[in-house]
């Protein structure tokens, strides 16, 4: 068990509810509403999604990210469709196979040395089409931002989405960490997402300063016709929804969004700025969100997570990962940075 709610820099899953989320909660919370969706609230979430995405979307709330990814997925595919992605992607390493469950797809992961799939990396897993032995491709999924904390640029993006509806192929994104992305570009939601061509969206919240719930938007209608069935059947239809409306309400407007994630990006960009000047640390990919991945000396691991608790991410290279927050403050970097030092001594 680790230390009793002491900030680290363990996961962006980690931290409290924001205030003004955890006050949004409390501030729905009288009186009697109609149950499963059909509420004022989760009409007016709806809206302020569409106000950040534009208009033509279908969005849907579910309880968490994976359920977003797997359900998304389970909308867009047959059983005999393949979905190519990142060898890094969650839905890869971090869903216990529960895309693969859900969908009956084979899942075609690829290499990179940070994240992101490119077309040359995507066109190694583009043949079989039309031969019944073969899965048929169908989705590419990406994650903005990545897992390895590096964002695509929307021309990136636009390439693949361009390239995936040549082969009457649908990009799907795990967004879960779509809003430190945004605000890492410098963009709108709806730059990097609507106006780039991306079929589907899994919208994180949880990771931003919501308590839990995350959206599946579609970028055409139709694509969602099945949706309510499908997200029912996967036990993930809220009875009562108006509490995970009320959070994206309150993330969207005045900008709260874009505040937490700036702040998380700010975070680890300075997190990064100190340890860059310790000669023994090597920061192994570009710090463009909120998590910073170091090969550090393996002796001060340990000592260092007893205090600040973080994982590691490649134990034969001792790579960690050091992932900011909404709630990280200055102080919890310099003095974890003082501790490093002292650590290495
Ligand atoms: C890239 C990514 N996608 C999706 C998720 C959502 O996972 P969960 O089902 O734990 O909410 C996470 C959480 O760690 C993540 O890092």
């Amino acid at each position: 068990m680790k230390q009793k709610n002491k900030r680290g820099f363990a996961s962006d899953n980690n931290p409290a509810v924001h205030p003004k989320i955890l006050q949004a909660i409390i501030d729905a919370s009288h009186g009697h509403t109609i149950a499963y969706g059909d509420d004022i609230y989760t009409h007016q979430a709806i809206r302020k999604i569409e106000e950040h995405f534009g208009e033509n979307i279908a969005v849907y709330f579910v309880f968490n990210g994976t359920a977003a990814n797997v359900l998304g997925l389970k909308a867009l595919t047959n059983s005999f469709n393949s979905i190519i992605c990142a060898e890094t992607a969650h839905i890869n390493v971090d869903e216990c196979g529960a895309p693969e469950r859900f969908t009956g797809c084979k899942l075609l992961s690829v290499p990179t040395s940070n994240g992101k799939l490119t077309i040359e990396k995507i066109k190694y897993h583009m043949h079989g089409f039309d031969f019944e032995h073969h899965s048929q491709p169908k989705v590419i999924s990406i994650t903005q931002a990545t897992e390895l904390g590096t964002v695509y640029t929307p021309d990136e993006i636009k390439a693949i989405t361009d390239y995936a509806h040549k082969y009457d192929m649908f990009v799907h994104v795990d967004g879960a960490r779509i809003c430190n992305a945004a605000a890492s570009l410098n963009l709108s939601l709806k730059e990097i997402t609507t106006d780039v061509g991306i079929d589907i969206l899994s919208f994180g919240g949880t990771k931003n300063g919501m308590m839990f719930g995350e959206a599946i938007i579609f970028f055409d209608k139709k694509l969602s016709e099945n949706f309510k069935y499908i997200r029912k059947q996967g036990m993930q239809l809220a009875s009562k929804m108006r509490f995970i409306a009320v959070q994206f309400i309150a993330m969207l407007q005045n900008e709260l969004w874009l505040e937490n994630a700036c702040h998380a990006n700010k975070m680890a960009k300075l997190l990064a700025d100190e340890v860059a000047k310790i000669p023994q640390i090597k920061i192994t990919q570009k710090v463009e969100t909120n998590g910073i991945f170091a090969i550090i000396p393996k002796k001060c691991i340990e000592p260092l997570q007893n205090e600040f608790f973080f994982y590691i991410w490649d134990e034969n290279k001792s790579e960690v990962r050091w992932m900011t927050s909404y709630d990280t403050i200055e102080e919890d970097i310099f003095d974890f940075v003082k501790l490093l030092k002292k650590r290495l001594k």
